[in-house]
């Protein structure tokens, strides 16, 4: 299963408790630990993060490069844990207008990784879903095929989870979401344990998938 989460709310959670955006962006960083660990066990093998979006350069500066040393710190701290636990760490997004010893960083982590086969976790840096299917349709060229496009863009989103109570895409994985089972819940992110995302996956397999088929439910067929 490919599951994908918005990680909202750590602004919110820091300001509830008088603290700097910052803390609730070092606090994030735990939750996310909690659910790369957690993901494997609920039957997840791609598990995609979003943590930095293009729109996200828009904040105040301080606030920007203090994530961007925190994911430069998450980086350092998790790469042997990656290994131990077989996963497979890869950024996807831009990444020109990175600082460059966190590129470096990024690069060093994918191919110390590169071997894990028990999750692949997808980082999205500097993303932007709209900008991402505008480069596939420039490579793939103007005669491309759905599944060629679908092939460059990323694979499909089973599913989308968004923390702290938005219901948004805010421009994350628009065309991979075209069928994957939407799950808000008000946590903020920060707060987000092991138990909410086997509660997210839980609900996941409660749905009904059609595929804009009919039910596959006899009792519940009419003709
Ligand atoms: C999510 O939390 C982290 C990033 C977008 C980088 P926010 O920083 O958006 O927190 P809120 O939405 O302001 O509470
Ligand atoms: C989306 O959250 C981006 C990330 C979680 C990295 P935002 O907080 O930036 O989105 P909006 O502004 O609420 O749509
Ligand atoms: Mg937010």
């Amino acid at each position: 299963m490919h599951a994908a989460i918005i990680m909202d709310g750590n602004g919110r959670w820091a300001n509830r408790r008088g603290l700097p955006r910052a803390a609730g962006h070092r606090t994030g960083a735990a939750a996310v630990r909690r659910t790369v660990e957690a993901a494997p066990d609920l039957g997840i093998s791609t598990l995609t993060l979003y943590a930095f979006s293009e729109d996200n350069w828009s904040r105040p500066p301080r606030e920007v490069s203090a994530l961007m040393k925190l994911l430069g710190r998450y980086l350092t701290q998790e790469t042997s844990r990656c290994i131990a636990n077989g996963v497979r760490l890869q950024a996807i997004g831009r990444r020109d207008r990175l600082p460059a010893p966190l590129v470096a960083l990024l690069e060093e982590t994918e191919h110390k990784t590169a071997g894990g086969t028990r999750l692949h976790l997808r980082l999205a840096l500097d993303y932007s879903s709209r900008q991402s299917i505008v480069e596939a349709a420039r490579r793939a060229g103007g005669t491309a095929t759905e599944q060629q496009l679908s092939a460059l863009i990323g694979p499909d989103v089973d599913l989308l989870i968004r923390t702290s109570g938005e219901q948004r895409l805010s421009d994350f994985l628009l065309w991979e979401c075209a069928y994957a089972e939407l799950v808000f819940t008000p946590r903020l992110w920060p707060d987000f344990t092991a138990q909410d995302l086997a509660q997210a996956v839980a609900e996941f397999h409660s749905r009904e998938r059609r595929f804009g088929g009919v039910t596959a439910d006899p009792a519940r067929r009419t003709a």
